[in-house]
């Protein structure tokens, strides 16, 4: 008896937090208290100034410039950004929005915004050579297009030099809301994960570095940085769930991600939320691939923890001699752990696509090399600029299976619409980028559904692009 006394008495004058300690389950609820103070200040974006007072329109200006920017301590790099900052600047929008963006070029070359991933009219899509003129130096271009699908998305130059373009840093963040979406997943908070190759002086390295066998391999960067940043901390509490929208906007490198085995919890990606949340050790990101998440701190209160890039194996020789590296420091503040609701079950209803009047169409991504041992790669054979487009129409659906006999894998990725997976494997969910890992198939149905034009597909590793990986699609209007 006199033990129980004691031990209420040690409860009733105990802090709440040691209290939770002896019994979880008495934690606080994670909706009652608010992300430590300053929590993402190191991860701020720049928001545009929006020129327009319609709340349906956002109107901006975007410049390409090149910046002296302090990436390595005590360097200056030449960095190429859109309005002087690393990512350019993050576009937040909802469905249905119409965007405007006043673009101008004041860098030494040709370039072109694309919108990775947004069902938009054809001659929004910023492809040089198919779609538009490329915006030449100096010269303007005005952007204008309504935004039909929630997702995470993203913006990059699409030239022919747009793998060095965004090795040097043009690329930027595209979110678009859905109101109607499940609330209180979270708090968001937007992650472009990039890399870039400096030397020690914090020069860029030759765009062209390693020659052929660069672009077999695809160049990675040799600083890895979050948000334009190299290891920039994170103030998380434990238990108090965050929404992360990550983009892998690297020329070539893949990310497996983990966090000491606390699971994380998957919501979706590139074209919004997927059917339903799953529940994983490890993800993969491929390039140009995106990743909604909610991270869950599991670490104690004053702990200070990395949050690490681990090398996938993507093919001959990518993960040799490679080590993890930390990319986010994450800060678990000294405050009481709380305890938050699991994500709904549902998240939203994804229809599959009616394959009864599909298409069969075979891809196969090559790889080979020509009389001086350069490397070509291209669409069953062909590359690129030998290449003819598929032709389809508005209406039709198809089924491609992308074949990867090489030995590298590669991130296909298809401009205008989404596609599904077809692997019962997968839940259900709208993708523009999907990996087809090296020796191995996938099969993707994709219904047309409007938007005539050239529309190009591609090996998001853009070394490999430009080595010829990249084929376009004639969508003719419905007769
Ligand atoms: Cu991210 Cu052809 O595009
Ligand atoms: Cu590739």
């Amino acid at each position: 008896m006199r033990s129980f006394a004691l031990l209420l008495c040690t409860l009733f004058t105990a802090p709440l937090w040691a209290q939770s300690a002896i019994a979880p389950t008495a934690r606080l609820d994670a909706a009652t208290v608010p992300q430590p103070e300053g929590w993402a200040d190191d991860l701020a974006l720049t928001i545009p100034e929006d020129l327009n007072p319609d709340p349906n329109i956002l109107e901006i200006n975007l410049e390409a410039v090149i910046r002296d920017m302090e990436i390595m301590p005590g360097k200056l790099t030449p960095v190429w950004t859109y309005n002087g900052v690393l990512p350019g600047p993050l576009i937040k929008v909802k469905v249905g929005d119409r965007v405007i963006v006043h673009f101008k070029n004041s860098l030494p070359e040709d370039t072109s915004i694309h919108w990775h991933g947004l069902r938009i009219s054809n001659d929004m899509d910023g492809v040089p050579g198919f779609t538009m003129d490329p915006v030449r130096p100096q010269e303007e271009f005005t952007y204008d297009f309504v935004v039909p699908d929630a997702g995470t998305f993203w913006y990059h130059p699409h030239v022919d030099n747009s793998a060095a373009q965004m090795g040097w840093g043009l690329y930027g963040p595209l979110i678009v809301e859905d109101p109607n979406e499940p609330q209180g997943l979270g708090d968001e908070l937007i992650l472009v994960f990039s890399d870039m190759s400096l030397n020690p002086d914090g020069q860029f390295e030759p765009a062209d570095s390693g020659g052929s066998a660069g672009n077999l391999f695809g160049r990675e960067g040799t600083v890895l940085l979050v948000n334009g940043k190299v290891q920039p901390t994170l103030k998380v509490r434990q238990g108090k769930p965050q929404r992360w929208r990550i983009i892998n906007a690297t020329r070539s490198r893949y990310y497996t991600l983990r966090y000491k085995r606390a699971p994380l919890v998957k919501l979706g990606g590139d074209g919004g939320l997927a059917a339903r949340p799953e529940t994983v050790d490890e993800i993969k990101l491929v390039p140009s691939e995106r990743l909604d998440l909610v991270f869950t701190p599991p670490d104690a209160p004053g702990t200070l923890s990395p949050f690490r890039w681990y090398a996938t194996n993507r093919g001959y020789g990518s993960t040799y001699y490679r080590v993890p590296e930390d990319i986010l420091l994450i800060q678990t503040v000294d405050a009481p752990p709380v305890q938050a609701a699991p994500v709904p079950a549902v998240l939203r209803q994804i229809e599959p696509i009616d394959l009864s009047h599909a298409t069969e169409r075979e891809i196969n991504l090559t790889i080979a090399f020509d009389r001086n041992k350069k490397v070509v790669m291209g669409i069953n054979g062909i590359p690129n600029e030998r290449a003819v487009p598929v032709m389809v129409k508005v209406g039709d659906t198809e089924i491609w299976t992308i074949r990867n006999d090489t030995d590298f894998s590669h991130p296909f990725h298809m401009h205008g619409y989404f596609f599904q997976v077809l692997d019962d494997e997968r839940i259900p969910q709208w993708k523009d980028s999907v990996d087809v890992p090296f020796k191995s198939s996938l099969r993707i149905a994709v219904h047309f559904d409007g938007r005539p034009g050239m529309w190009m597909y591609h090996c998001h590793i853009l070394d490999h692009a430009e080595a010829g990986m990249m084929g376009h699609i004639h969508v003719m209007p419905a007769d």
